[in-house]
């Protein structure tokens, strides 16, 4: 199944509260806040701190691009409260090694950030090889700078990227323009910077690039088709097949056996009701995880606790049903078991919800 690729804000800010003002005007268009390398050296960890105390149910990614001691830079970042961080192409592959363990270990993701690597593919394939899965396919700043466009050649190594495996994102100078120029390609992520930050509306800006980029990768009128509206049972149905399919991806199991189910869509489904049952993984309990998910998405009736082992998710019982509140609970689920320490792509659920969120 293709996904629509998540939409990432870069905030390169040399300034803290600027860069937070920023991130709360633009996150609810948005699927990651980007800490940009400038604001990572400008204000270190504090900034990845703070975003996450104002974007509590946000994925953030810490754009180090660490270049050595890549261990301490990732357990840094993630200790401050990013989901991901970066190391650079350049860093010798025991700094990539070490980053990724840390990673591993704390259920996070490292990224390869590919500015001024000229050997990619041959690089990729070392990477891959010690099991790195991301990588950040970048047009930098200052080649864009020295005229450097985007080319044909970009889409055949991007394409050659993800047919090795990898889940790459894309960046450098992207606009609303420029996005039919990556249509077709199944990347993960397209990151945008300035096209949001610098526009005079940075919010309606972001609106804008993610419901072009649903459109362009499969989900015609995305956000028209929820404001539109439509019966309010198989709107409930929707959301409850996005969070179905959103935990299943992010490594989950749910009580009900999928094997033999004819699917969301049809009258004999096995779920007849919008709850969906989790197990939690093993040695996490289903309290700590309600726990978690109310820490950071506030008190609600859409999740609780079946059984020790057992939590449910009800996106019918949200109040103010919509597929921005789906995701937040979805993300909210996620992070809360990644803190518990449990490995789940959070990426990868938030991407196929917003398929199914997208395309109804
Ligand atoms: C610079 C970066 C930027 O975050 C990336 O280029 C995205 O920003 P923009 O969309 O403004 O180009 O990593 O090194």
């Amino acid at each position: 199944m293709s996904s629509i690729p998540l939409l990432q804000v870069a905030l390169d800010y040399i300034s803290l509260p600027a860069a937070l003002a920023m991130a709360l005007q633009v996150a609810s268009e948005v699927d990651i806040i980007e800490i940009g390398t400038p604001l990572c050296k400008a204000a270190g960890m504090e900034a990845v701190r703070a975003m996450r105390e104002v974007c509590p149910d946000k994925l953030i990614l810490a754009d180090v691009k660490s270049p050595d001691v890549g261990g301490l830079e990732a357990q840094m970042a993630f200790d401050a409260g990013a989901d991901m961080m970066t190391v650079i192409g350049g860093a010798a592959l025991p700094t990539v090694q070490a980053a990724l363990d840390v990673a591993r270990q704390m259920g996070k993701e490292m990224l390869m950030e590919l500015t001024g690597v000229r050997d990619i593919i041959a690089r990729a394939q070392e990477w891959r090889q010690i099991g790195v899965e991301r990588m950040v396919y970048h047009r930098g700043w200052d080649e864009q700078a020295a005229n450097r466009e985007w080319e044909e050649n970009d889409l055949l190594i991007i394409r050659q990227l993800i047919d090795m495996g990898f889940k790459v994102t894309v960046t450098g100078g992207i606009t609303v323009e420029r996005l039919p120029f990556f249509q077709g390609l199944p990347v993960s992520v397209i990151i945008a910077g300035r096209a949001i930050h610098q526009a005079e509306d940075p919010e309606a800006s972001a609106r804008e690039i993610r419901s072009t980029i649903a459109r362009l990768w499969g989900a015609p009128n995305a956000t028209m088709s929820w404001s539109s509206g439509g019966a309010v049972s198989s709107f409930a149905d929707t959301t409850a097949k996005a969070i179905r399919w959103g935990v299943s991806e992010m490594g989950l199991l749910l009580t009900v056996d999928g094997r033999d189910c004819p699917g969301c869509d049809s009258p004999a489904r096995f779920c007849q009701t919008t709850q969906t049952d989790i197990y939690t993984p093993k040695g996490v309990s289903a309290a700590d995880v309600v726990q978690g998910i109310a820490r950071i998405f506030g008190q609600s009736e859409a999740f609780g606790q079946v059984a020790s082992n057992v939590f449910f998710l009800d996106p019918a019982r949200l109040s103010g049903l919509s597929p921005r509140r789906v995701i937040d609970l979805l993300v909210a689920t996620g992070n809360t078991l990644r803190q518990l320490g449990c490995q789940v792509d959070v990426n990868a659920g938030v991407g196929v919800a917003n398929l199914i969120l997208g395309s109804s």
